[in-house]
């Protein structure tokens, strides 16, 4: 046929045996190596979501990361502690459970974008995006009930005799109202927004009663601590 020649036709032609029965290679044979070439991709599918989980790829791929978030988080206690356990990014960020986790990739390759438009590519341009970006780590950790943070950390895990006073007792008003890590937890292993309002609940869009004025200990926001400075 005049239309199987030149490089249409080629991939024509090759479309077709492609789907024609084979006559040499026996159903057993063809059930094999399709097995095992599902094993392999599935594998590399695997390694893609382990590689893209580090610690040196979240923190290191891109300078947006690494000269703000990253360079915040290196002071904090979830980077070095006296025990030596380290909560990397994706510890905070990734969801374990894997349909969770294949969302948040999908999610990420969009992030892509950002990075090629140059978003928040100066430290100007990120103050500038990061109550947006803080948000929705916010509502998104409050409508999971923080369920990165519990993966390590629960409050029946919790020796509350050992924690200061003013833990013990908010974690105890915590418990009995039902709230969650990132309802007074905000700010612990990056700097908070520059125009953060300690008297507004971001989760709920509503300004919250100031502590002081309910005789409580302290506003909840900043009680996290922020970024503990380093050590000397
Ligand atoms: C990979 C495990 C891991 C994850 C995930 C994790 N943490 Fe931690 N967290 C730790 C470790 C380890 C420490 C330090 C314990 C120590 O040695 O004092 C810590 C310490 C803390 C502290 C105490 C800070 C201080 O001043 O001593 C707070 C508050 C805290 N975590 C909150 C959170 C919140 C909120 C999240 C979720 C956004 C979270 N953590 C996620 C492991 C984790
Ligand atoms: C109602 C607010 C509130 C909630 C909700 C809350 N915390 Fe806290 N947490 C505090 C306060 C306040 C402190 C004391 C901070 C300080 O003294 O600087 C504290 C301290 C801590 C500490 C350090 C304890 C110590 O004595 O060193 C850890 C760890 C911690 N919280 C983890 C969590 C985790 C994990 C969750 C969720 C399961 C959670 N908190 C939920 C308010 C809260
Ligand atoms: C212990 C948990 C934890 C770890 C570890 C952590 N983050 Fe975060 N991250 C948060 C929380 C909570 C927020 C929401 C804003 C806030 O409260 O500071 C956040 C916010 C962010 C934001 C939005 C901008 C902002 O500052 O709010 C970016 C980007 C980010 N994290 C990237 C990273 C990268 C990259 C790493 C590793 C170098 C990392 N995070 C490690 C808990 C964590």
């Amino acid at each position: 046929m005049a239309d199987e020649v030149g490089p249409t036709g080629g991939i024509r032609r090759a479309w077709r045996w492609l789907w024609r029965p084979s006559g040499r290679w026996s159903v057993g044979a063809l059930l094999i190596v399709g097995v095992l070439g599902g094993i392999l991709a599935w594998g590399g599918f695997h390694t893609a979501m382990d590689a893209t989980n580090t610690l040196e790829f979240c923190a290191n791929t891109c300078h947006e990361m690494r000269d703000n978030v990253y360079v915040e988080y290196q002071s904090t206690v979830h980077y070095t502690n006296r025990t030596g356990v380290r909560a990397v990014c994706s510890d905070c960020h990734v969801p374990r459970e894997w349909s969770h986790k294949v969302l948040r990739k999908v999610k990420a390759t969009g992030e892509l974008w950002g990075h090629i438009i140059g978003e928040i590519d100066t430290k100007e341009k990120f103050e500038k995006h990061r109550m947006t970006l803080a948000q929705n780590e916010w509502r998104q950790m409050k409508a999971t009930d923080s369920r990165e943070c519990r993966n390590c950390h629960a409050f029946t895990a919790m020796e509350k005799a050992k924690q200061r006073p003013r833990a013990q007792q908010r974690h105890a008003e915590a418990q009995q109202k039902g709230m969650t890590c990132i309802d007074c937890h905000k700010g612990i292993a990056h700097l908070l927004p520059q125009d953060f309002d300690e008297d507004f609940d971001y989760t709920a869009g509503v300004k919250v009663t100031p502590y002081a004025a309910v005789g409580q200990p302290g506003p909840p926001a900043a009680s996290g601590g922020g970024p503990i400075p380093a050590k000397p």
